[in-house]
């Protein structure tokens, strides 16, 4: 896919039933989704859990955009092939979840996925820096990671807006997670956040059986992020 920065929605599946992710996935790419997002998460780098490369590798047959895997993971190089083989298009690994994650993002690269790195809170952009020109993407939590439907975090604003500029010209995108509504999404597109990652705000009032509700929250979300405000 050619790269481009503009406003994509990519509805993360910890919110929806876990019992039914292949029509939930139908769902929200037939309501207007640009992503999928897929929030994997060890109990040990974060307190919850949710799947692994199994479960990964059975949603992937019914993603047609573009499958998004968040790792909350730590470590993350001994799975990095897991992932990859399971269909993920881009893998993002945090900068927090061990020492070296400039060898991640090199091995993320060579599956052939795309490489993303992300930030927890209280990780300032500095450390992003020099891994501008070996990623893809760079992912600024709003929410210390690990549970859908917290409070978004404003520091993450002013992080968003440093990174965007660091990046300059480089074909990297921004993406925000955690907390995104259509009240937050205009901070964060104007600071310079291209994709918009939203769990709760999306799947909120709708179901497989009345899928509405999504396509209405998704827009509800492109548009405040655009500026249009309908
Ligand atoms: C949090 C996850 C998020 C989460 C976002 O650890 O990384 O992707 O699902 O959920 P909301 O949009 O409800 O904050
Ligand atoms: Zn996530």
């Amino acid at each position: 896919m050619p790269f481009d920065r503009s406003i994509k929605i990519a509805p993360s599946i910890l919110s929806a039933d876990f019992a039914d992710f292949g029509r939930e996935i139908a769902a929200i790419e037939a309501q207007g989704a640009d992503w999928v997002h897929v929030d994997v998460m060890d109990g040990h780098f974060v307190p919850n859990l949710t799947f692994g490369p199994p479960l990964v590798r059975a949603i992937r047959k019914h993603v047609t955009t573009f499958m998004d895997v968040h790792l909350m993971i730590a470590p993350v190089d001994p799975f990095v092939e897991a992932f990859a083989e399971a269909g993920a298009d881009l893998i993002c690994a945090h900068v927090e979840a061990g020492p070296h994650i400039h060898r991640t993002l090199q091995a993320i690269r060579a599956t052939g996925c795309k490489a993303g790195v992300a930030l927890n809170p209280g990780t300032p952009a500095a450390v992003v820096e020099p891994l501008l020109d070996h990623c893809d993407m760079v992912l600024v939590m709003t929410v210390n990671p690990g549970f859908g439907g917290q409070n978004f975090i404003h520091s993450g604003i002013g992080k968003i807006r440093t990174i965007r500029a660091m990046i300059g010209d480089r074909p990297v995108h921004v993406q925000v997670d955690g907390g995104v509504t259509p009240e937050t999404a205009p901070l964060v597109a104007r600071a310079g956040a291209d994709v918009l990652v939203a769990g709760s705000a999306v799947f909120r009032g709708g179901s497989v059986e009345t899928p509405g509700p999504y396509g209405e929250n998704i827009r509800a979300i492109r548009a405040a992020a655009e500026g249009t405000y309908v």
